[in-house]
């Protein structure tokens, strides 16, 4: 990997904003082996970075943060908004300047799974449409009655869309009178109404149970968030054909700003 700047080194490692850690750097309480570096600048190579400290504190270095979110209804699917509520109060504030965006969207009145990242490359697998990875919705659907062979089958040949798109095989398990569980290998624009629609059927409330190798938390409420395992975040990469990065799943570098402080304290494990 190539030698990072400094302060970009140290800001995705939770200690603040560029402009915050370039302050940082200049106050001197930025170390290398004991020596103060001030200059933000310094591009510092991956061998060194273990010689790293704040106030004298080895650097905990993490460049890639992955969140698991409940999201909850209401909320669009942007880190920010300047109409509507958005994601970026969800995400605990140590690491609101650590560049996380949505892999891919779900509707403002879909619940469930969202995941947030921040490596590029990751985010743009996940969200090219060459990856075929299983999203599983609960939905529930009006008229509520029954789901017939006939719809389970229409799902299995793949759907027309209103537009003429033609839909990959889906699968569709009726779960209930009007309920069913939904997985889908791709993600168009609103795709699970559509199909829905394209059997007569109005989706009257949407959740996301899974993405690839991910399954919403039960623990996690609307709202709530924490960070991928070690576990998780290794077969999500492998899911994604990426190797897993080094270091995963170590502590950020806030300290005891690492409390979320937000939302609902229904964050868990950050
Ligand atoms: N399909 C939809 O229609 N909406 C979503 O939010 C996700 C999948």
């Amino acid at each position: 990997m190539s030698p990072l700047r400094l302060d970009r080194l140290l800001s995705e490692s939770g200690w603040g904003s560029r402009t915050d850690v370039r302050d940082l750097v200049r106050s001197g309480r930025v170390t290398q082996d004991g020596v103060p570096i001030r200059d933000p600048s310094r591009k510092v190579p991956e061998t060194d970075w273990d010689r790293l400290a704040v106030d004298g504190h080895p650097l905990k270095v993490r460049r890639s943060i992955h969140l698991m979110l409940h999201k909850p209804a209401g909320i669009v699917t942007a880190m920010e908004d300047a109409r509507l509520p958005c994601l970026l109060p969800l995400v605990p504030a140590p690491l609101r300047t650590r560049g996380l965006s949505p892999a891919g969207r779900l509707d403002r009145d879909t619940t469930g799974l969202l995941l947030l990242t921040n490596d590029g490359l990751l985010l743009h697998r996940l969200t090219s449409p060459a990856w075929h990875v299983d999203k599983v919705y609960e939905v529930s659907v009006v008229p509520d009655t029954a789901f017939g062979q006939d719809e389970i089958d229409r799902f299995d040949r793949g759907l027309i869309l209103d537009d003429g798109t033609s839909c990959r095989p889906a699968l569709l398990v009726p779960m209930g009178p009007g309920l069913a569980r939904v997985t889908l290998r791709e993600g168009r624009f609103h795709q699970v109404k559509r199909m829905m629609a394209a059997i007569g059927r109005t989706v009257a409330a949407l959740h996301r149970t899974a993405m690839g190798p991910l399954a919403l938390d039960p623990a996690l409420s609307p709202g709530g968030v924490r960070e991928l395992t070690q576990g998780e975040i290794a077969a999500l990469y492998a899911s994604a054909g990426l190797p897993a990065p080094q270091g995963i799943g170590e502590a950020a570098g806030v300290g005891d700003a690492a409390g979320s402080g937000v939302g609902d304290g229904n964050s868990v494990g950050i």
